[in-house]
């Protein structure tokens, strides 16, 4: 059993100075390689459908295809500005109500926070495209290394969608918003971390309950609010195809997990909390900060304090909190987990839906023609 500091790199958990310490240092590298030292796994037993709810939602993948060239309105204009007056006039202002007092940039006039928040914007959608990929490559690995045959067929399709959310957020960026942001390091930790763990389901448990799951909601958020009508449309299709990818991963461990040992399950469970740290941490933007030449340890404690902030990021923890109940992680041994996420101040969503069928909620209308798709 490791202590906090063993599975995260320090004790308290906002600690700023440490979370600050981790910082990208291969800004211009243009690859990255990981060791994902897993066997790759044949199966002889072709038997289709013993897993009946995994080839229930590999049957629904099939005839819920999307064409990121053809089914997105791209000849909308996107006028990064107006969408940061929008938010902050929808919201708390464009300073989030924050007090900035003694900051050094009480001073900042309505346009530094607009150039602040069209960082923001590029940054977050450089990240939205580094989890995706981080999801395609995982799910690459998937394919490899379940044993199960409706597992292999269902994360094939899996591949063939995040390829597609890796296009579009490409696209995005590239033609609608003003720049990239290189790779955030607490993801990029954490996306090594997944791929590393020679162990099939924690492939699953990383990405699809954790990664995904956050995916999810961080989604469903922009979604309602973006003024963006091409965002808001791209963010409905993306979060069709992710509601599957989370049952796919609940499905999925349901069964496994129900084998392993109490040992086996902690090691599952100290997982869970290494992730939402690291996901946590990846919120701060700290290198929107950095390029606004703003010192991340200066205004990031006023950050953490904000209760907008706070909000925001409990509610990326609600698809991530119910699924990890489902799976027994919570409770497991002497309810680890669940007094990790009780630290972390998510835990109230525990008996929110979770994912396992949810993903018919998010479907686009079935069979539906690019038209109607277009109005969806
Ligand atoms: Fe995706
Ligand atoms: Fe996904």
């Amino acid at each position: 059993m490791s202590s906090t500091e063993h599975l995260i790199g320090r004790a308290d958990v906002n600690d700023l100075e440490a979370i600050l310490s981790i910082t990208n240092t291969d800004v211009d590298e243009l690859v990255h390689a990981v060791e994902d030292n897993a066997d790759a796994i044949f199966t002889w037993n072709y038997e289709k459908g013993e897993r009946p709810a995994l080839n229930k939602l590999y049957e629904k993948a099939k005839t819920s295809q999307w064409n990121g060239e053809t089914d997105l309105p791209w000849e909308t204009d996107v006028d990064q500005e107006q969408v940061v007056l929008a938010n902050a006039a929808a919201g708390a202002g464009l300073d989030d109500g924050m007090d900035l007092t003694g900051t050094g940039f009480e001073h900042w006039t309505d346009q530094d926070w607009v150039k602040m928040g069209i960082e923001s914007q590029n940054w977050t959608l450089s990240q939205f495209l580094h989890g995706e990929q981080g999801a395609l490559l995982c799910t690459a690995k998937i394919v490899e290394t379940v044993p199960w045959i409706d597992a292999k067929y269902y994360a094939a399709t899996q591949v063939m969608d995040e390829a597609r959310h890796v296009e579009v957020f490409a696209k995005y960026l590239d033609t609608k918003l003003s720049g990239h942001y290189p790779i955030n390091s607490h993801l990029k930790m954490l996306l090594d971390d997944i791929i590393d763990d020679s162990r099939w389901d924690m492939t699953y448990l990383g990405m699809q309950i954790m990664v995904e799951g956050l995916a999810l909601a961080a989604f469903s958020l922009a979604h309602q609010t973006t003024p963006d009508p091409l965002l808001k449309q791209l963010l409905r299709y993306v979060m069709s195809d992710e509601a599957r990818h989370v049952a796919f991963g609940v499905l999925s461990l349901k069964e496994y997990y129900a084998e392993l040992s109490q040992a086996e399950i902690r090691e599952r469970q100290e997982f869970a909390f290494e992730a939402a740290v690291r996901m946590r941490d990846r919120f701060l933007q700290q290198e929107v900060w950095e390029r606004m030449g703003i010192e991340p340890r200066k205004v990031l404690p006023l950050v953490m304090a904000s209760p907008q902030r706070a909000l925001f990021q409990q509610m990326l923890f609600t698809k991530i909190v119910p699924n990890c109940k489902k799976l027994g992680l919570l409770d497991a041994g002497d309810g680890w987990l669940r007094q990790r996420f009780g630290e972390l101040g998510v835990i109230q969503f525990e008996d929110w839906q979770d994912t396992g069928e949810e993903y018919d909620a998010f479907a686009l209308s079935p069979g539906a023609g690019s038209d109607d798709r277009r109005s969806a």
